[in-house]
């Protein structure tokens, strides 16, 4: 009716669909996914993070041979850009399961383990059965959702909520990097008894603090990226390269172009280009390759050598000011982003990649806040 669609205009503010306006949300809505749970210290108390929904489980969970993180989609995605500080911060092993396929194994999950259950929404029907599958086993289970009383932070044993405020697009753009911020929080205070990383976390939180302006800077570079989507406008496939803190960019990257502009994206762990995707390059296929200052860094300038030696078509993220430094050996159109904390720098290179993923549909003409056949919760199986 006339009424919905002035309603819809209104909460759409000064933007044209839902996805752009949750795109450009992410500085404020990071900035609540945060607020009153970082702790700045002062003279003699150190900086530190309080998750008042876990905090009386952190024994057990510190305690646990392993952590399991299970999501879907985008949910996964973010699960796995947190995975690398979890292991650095915790020492405890952590897998990846996608729920459905750990329903479809029935994999091994045991008393000792701490199941994370990633979901926007808390009413994924997939992970919502893995939660029930991990109770039965006995495994402590936390929930990671943005929706209170869903389904999954009722049911979980304790939790964190994102706090991302309404996500409507059914691409997940804002409950993503505020995802991530809150396993980055899950990580500080698993590893907050540990000495020797103090120093470490303390950059993070400093890192955590700085984000949501970081966030804003990142957001200049929307017309760079329209520019961008309309020279791959009429593209059949669009590859993203990562690795490392960003291989979960590579994927989730991939996923933002191939859900809403319908066309074929792939992410593709750089470690693997050797082993099949190598095959795919010529002057044509165009490549995003996620080349940022981490200790991977090195490594990705070789993959991006070894591209340009296949005549690759480059379009490489760096960090401000490395555009020199990584288009040694051939033409490459770069995009340049802000440097922040190693670990969360996921938060930042996804932006872009939201942004291109938006004008491509826009400009292609679909439907960016529903995309064809697509659903913003999947509660049937
Ligand atoms: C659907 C949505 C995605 C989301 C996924 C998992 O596919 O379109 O945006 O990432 O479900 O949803 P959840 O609510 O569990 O995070």
């Amino acid at each position: 009716s006339v009424l919905e669609m002035e309603v819809e205009q209104i909460n759409k503010g000064n933007y044209e669909h839902y996805m752009q306006k949750e795109i450009h949300e992410q500085p404020e809505s990071l900035t609540t996914t945060m607020r009153g749970r970082l702790l700045r210290g002062g003279s003699s108390k150190a900086k530190s993070v309080l998750l008042g929904g876990i905090k009386d489980h952190l024994k057990t969970i510190r305690r646990s041979r392993r952590i399991v993180f299970i999501g879907c989609g985008t949910s996964y995605n973010a699960a796995l850009a947190a995975r690398p500080i979890l292991e650095e911060l915790t020492g405890i092993p952590v897998t990846m399961e996608i729920a459905s396929d750990l329903l479809d194994r029935q994999g091994p999950i045991y008393r000792e383990d701490t199941t994370v259950f990633v979901s926007q929404s808390g009413e994924t029907a997939d992970t919502l059965q893995a939660l029930e599958y991990a109770l039965e086993n006995g495994a402590l289970c936390v929930g990671i959702t943005n929706t209170v009383g869903s389904a999954i932070a009722r049911n979980t044993h304790c939790g964190v909520h994102i706090n991302a405020g309404c996500e409507i697009g059914v691409a997940s753009t804002k409950a993503y990097t505020s995802q991530i911020v809150v396993m980055a929080m899950l990580a500080l205070a698993i590893g907050s008894d540990t000495i020797s990383s103090q120093a470490r976390r303390e950059a993070i939180i400093d890192g955590l603090f700085d984000l949501p302006s970081k966030v804003r800077e990142v957001l200049k570079l929307d017309q760079e990226l329209k520019d961008l989507a309309n020279l791959l406008i009429a593209e059949q496939s669009l590859l993203v390269f990562g690795r490392g803190y960003n291989y979960a960019t590579a994927l989730e990257g991939a996923l933002k172009v191939k859900e809403v502009s319908l066309m074929h994206s792939e992410g593709i762990l750089a470690g693997e280009m050797k082993h099949g995707p190598l095959a795919l390059v010529d002057e044509t296929l165009p490549i995003v390759v996620v080349a940022t200052r981490d200790a991977c860094f090195s490594k990705q300038q070789s993959v991006i050598q070894q591209l340009h030696a296949r005549k690759g078509r480059l379009i490489v993220m760096c960090t401000k000011g490395d555009a020199a430094s990584v288009c040694v050996g051939g033409a490459c159109r770069v995009i340049e982003v802000p440097r922040v904390e190693d670990c969360l720098q996921p938060v930042i290179n996804i932006v872009p990649l939201q942004l291109l993923a938006y004008h491509l549909t826009v400009l292609r003409g679909y439907n960016v806040d529903q995309p064809r056949n697509l659903a913003k919760s999947v509660t049937t199986q």
